[in-house]
């Protein structure tokens, strides 16, 4: 007890002495550099120690005397632990039974909500909508922090052109500018303006760097990448986290080019530190240090130790590598006290922000927990990201008419398909510990909207396996429906970590019941639920309406009926490219022209025998159930010079029936360069509200800044000559103007 009284004491006397500890960064620094100098090397290595408990499995190794980490110092760190009961004890333990009381950290996989849970990140970033992102983030946060959190890792920004690879789900799509955008958006929506805000998480932008660029899109596995497209397609948006003041940055499972992330001074310390200014603390991703021994660049754990330490890692998430090796290294003079120091005042000067210091309990109020949890306020964004979120990606007339919306005069519709009635995997992969308890299913939501139809839910057949003895009843009934609404797609395993797919049509035999329901004839509306672009060729060719839900989230079910019955006209546009098939991968809008360029006149030209080289979906491409139309685009100029600008105008009018928003996009081509260019780059969107009969004047504005990319010297600048830009819906349009920037 005595010793208890010193260390509360000790820990009270410091923060004390340098009055309220979070205003002025001298009065931080001399805070920390006094708690430093209490610290034996083991305690300073504790805190660049991270552990999982035992409430939540992310990853192949666990620790199940995490607890007994706390108390003897050797674990500083904790993650995938939550509710304020349970960090309650552990942040107690740590404070109350160990020497110098220092408090844990809390991380968890927040990612797309906590426990009420929003759209994928995939189907929020094609909402186009980063003040939406920002505020999913916040909510997020609020909700996470509630819960006995302070730090999430997240955002993941990681650029994806191969939809094979599971987690393209986590991220924002293919696009350099609309990553950064988003990026920049969830660090302040999780940061806020205060990290020591009690409804506030201090962010982590992963997985740094290019984790979304593996070979054959397999979990994991080798990126091996030219410099130039690292840095103009990949790096951006971590960059952009890093501009935005996010606290932490997760290192990467992956090697680039040969070398492991985790193990990499050039991306770690270069990069990161030197030439991009982060001040914060670097976390390996899981037990990636212990990796860098499969990886072959590290004979043993010490080894590795030394490398991760030396590129600049600061923290060891459940590798416990720094906790077994870094004293020794220390000892044999492989690296100074110093050295170690700098590592753990980044650990103690994020604590300190968090006002960990000022109240270790600061976060964990059962009171404000109760309230917060699935509040109105939660509960209502949860919604309107899932109506914004959501692709229209066809809808034809039957029998003269659009399918869609559904009139509320049908009389019966058959609902079939494994998540017609589904509360778990229309949350999503990483949907951590999102309460499946409060999700709205899809056939809840379609009883609610169309209270006077006959609505029968049928599974049809499940996810995966070969067993049709569903398909009867199923059949049977869509002959006996005015409509089928078929609510099929991939469950929650079957995107994000470790789930990389070599075939990305519909799982398991959904393909064949989507046939044998179109042979009834009863017409047919498909809401695909998914955390990836799948190879939906059949059904695009067959079905008349398709709506790609993504994995929505929460409320699912009323998110789905507002679109159906058109209380809600969607306006989401697709963030990444949707192939044809697993050959054209990858396939992306940004792509070059080649030397041989597609001509169907000339066999010698760039294609393919059995495909079209467009995908099936272009990036930016989405419907509404209102039509959009675009008049000329006039630039108010046709040359610039440097440092100068240019602004194109074009007028967008609704000629539709109905109010609806529209996704209006700028994209620029640089027709000569020093090294070859895109066909496209997007350079700028707006996203405009139009009543029926309504038109409204659209302007870009490009720069010289604009058209930099790095040259053939790799320097990174604008090159005089001719360029290109695209006004429209998506990035298959053609019309442009063309300008020149002057020598
Ligand atoms: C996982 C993921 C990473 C996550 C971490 C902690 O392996 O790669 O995104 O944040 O472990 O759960």
């Amino acid at each position: 007890m005595r010793l208890l009284m010193i260390t509360t004491g000790l820990l009270l006397l410091l923060a004390v002495s340098c009055d309220h500890p979070e205003t002025g960064s001298a009065q931080k620094e001399k805070f920390i550099d006094s708690l430093l100098s209490e610290m034996t090397l083991e305690e300073k290595i504790g805190q660049l120690t991270l552990f999982t408990s035992g409430w939540d499995i992310t990853g192949p190794v666990l620790n199940e005397n995490y607890r007994q980490d706390i108390l003897s110092g050797r674990c500083g760190n904790l993650f995938n632990a939550h509710t304020v009961a349970y960090n309650r004890e552990l942040q107690r333990m740590a404070v109350e039974e160990t020497r110098l009381g220092i408090p844990l950290l809390f991380g968890y996989d927040v990612i797309h909500g906590h426990r009420t849970i929003f759209p994928i990140p995939l189907a929020e970033a094609c909402s186009w909508d980063p003040g939406m992102v920002k505020k999913t983030a916040a909510l997020s946060a609020k909700e996470a922090a509630a819960s006995g959190l302070n730090w999430t890792f997240n955002p993941m920004v990681d650029i994806a052109r191969d939809p094979r690879w599971g987690r393209i789900a986590e991220g924002s799509g293919e696009d350099p500018l609309l990553g950064s955008l988003y990026a920049h958006a969830r660090v302040e929506g999780y940061q806020g303006t205060d990290l020591s805000d009690v409804f506030t998480l201090a962010a982590c932008v992963k997985h740094f760097a290019v984790y979304g660029a593996p070979q054959a899109g397999r979990d994991y596995h080798v990126v091996d990448l030219s410099e130039r497209t690292i840095r103009e397609v990949y790096l951006p948006p971590y960059k952009a986290a890093v501009d935005a003041g996010v606290a932490t940055v997760m290192s990467s499972f992956n090697e680039i080019n040969g070398v492991p992330v985790t193990a990499s001074k050039a991306y770690l310390t270069d990069i990161l530190r030197d030439k991009w200014g982060f001040k914060g603390m670097v976390v390996t991703d899981y037990t990636s240090i212990n990796e860098l021994i499969p990886h072959g660049v590290a004979e043993d754990l010490k080894h590795a130790g030394e490398l991760a330490f030396r590129a600049g890692v600061d923290m060891d998430m459940q590798g416990s590598v720094f906790n077994d090796y870094l004293a020794e290294l220390v000892n044999e003079g492989v690296f100074s006290e110093e050295d170690v120091n700098r590592a753990v005042k980044r650990v103690l000067a994020l604590k300190y922000d968090l006002g960990l210091f000022d109240d270790p309990y600061r976060y964990l109020d059962e009171e404000r927990e109760k309230a917060v949890l699935y509040s109105d306020e939660l509960m209502e964004h949860a919604l309107v990201a899932a109506r914004k979120s959501m692709v229209l990606l066809k809808n034809e007339p039957v029998n003269g008419t659009p399918l869609l919306p559904v009139q509320q005069s049908v009389k019966k519709i058959a609902l079939i398909g494994p998540l017609a009635d589904n509360r778990v995997d229309v949350m999503g992969t990483w949907h951590a510990s999102g309460d499946a308890g409060k999700v709205v299913t899809v056939e809840e939501g379609l009883r609610k909207k169309f209270p006077a139809a006959s609505i029968k839910v049928l599974k049809g057949c499940d996810f995966t396996g070969n067993d049709m003895s569903g398909f009867r009843a199923a059949i049977s009934l869509a002959g006996q429906s005015d409509l089928v609404i078929l609510a099929i797609g991939e469950n929650h395993q079957q995107s994000g970590e470790a789930a990389s797919r070599t075939c990305l049509d519909l799982p398991g035999v959904q393909q064949q019941l989507l046939e044998k329901i179109h042979e009834t004839g009863t017409p047919v509306v498909a809401v695909v639920f998914a955390g990836r672009p799948l190879t939906i060729n059949w059904m695009d060719e067959h079905i008349p309406a398709i709506l790609y839900a993504w994995h929505p989230g929460t409320r699912t079910g009323d998110a789905v009926a507002d679109i159906l019955s058109g209380d809600c006209n969607p306006s989401a546009k697709l963030a990444i490219t949707f192939p044809r098939n697993v050959g054209q991968i990858p396939v992306f809008y940004n792509t070059k022209n080649t030397g041989r360029p597609f001509n169907a006149e000339n066999k010698y030209t760039s294609k393919y025998l059995d495909a079209l080289n467009e995908p099936l979906y272009p990036f930016g491409y989405g419907l509404s159930y209102s039509t959009f139309e675009y008049g000329t685009i006039s630039p108010d100029k046709n040359s610039i010079s440097a440092g100068d600008s240019l602004t194109v105008s074009v007028t967008v009018k609704n000629t539709g029936k109905c109010a609806g928003e529209e996704i209006v996009q700028c994209y620029v081509r640089d027709l000569v360069g020093s090294v070859t260019r895109p066909l496209k780059e997007l350079k700028g969107f707006s996203k405009i509200s139009l009543d029926p009969g309504e038109e409204k004047l659209v302007q870009f504005t490009i720069t010289e800044d604009d058209l930099r990319f790095y040259d053939i010297n790799m320097e990174y600048r604008a090159e005089p000559g001719e360029f290109r830009i695209y006004v429209g819906p998506h990035s298959q349009v053609d019309e442009y103007v063309t300008f020149t920037l002057n020598r």
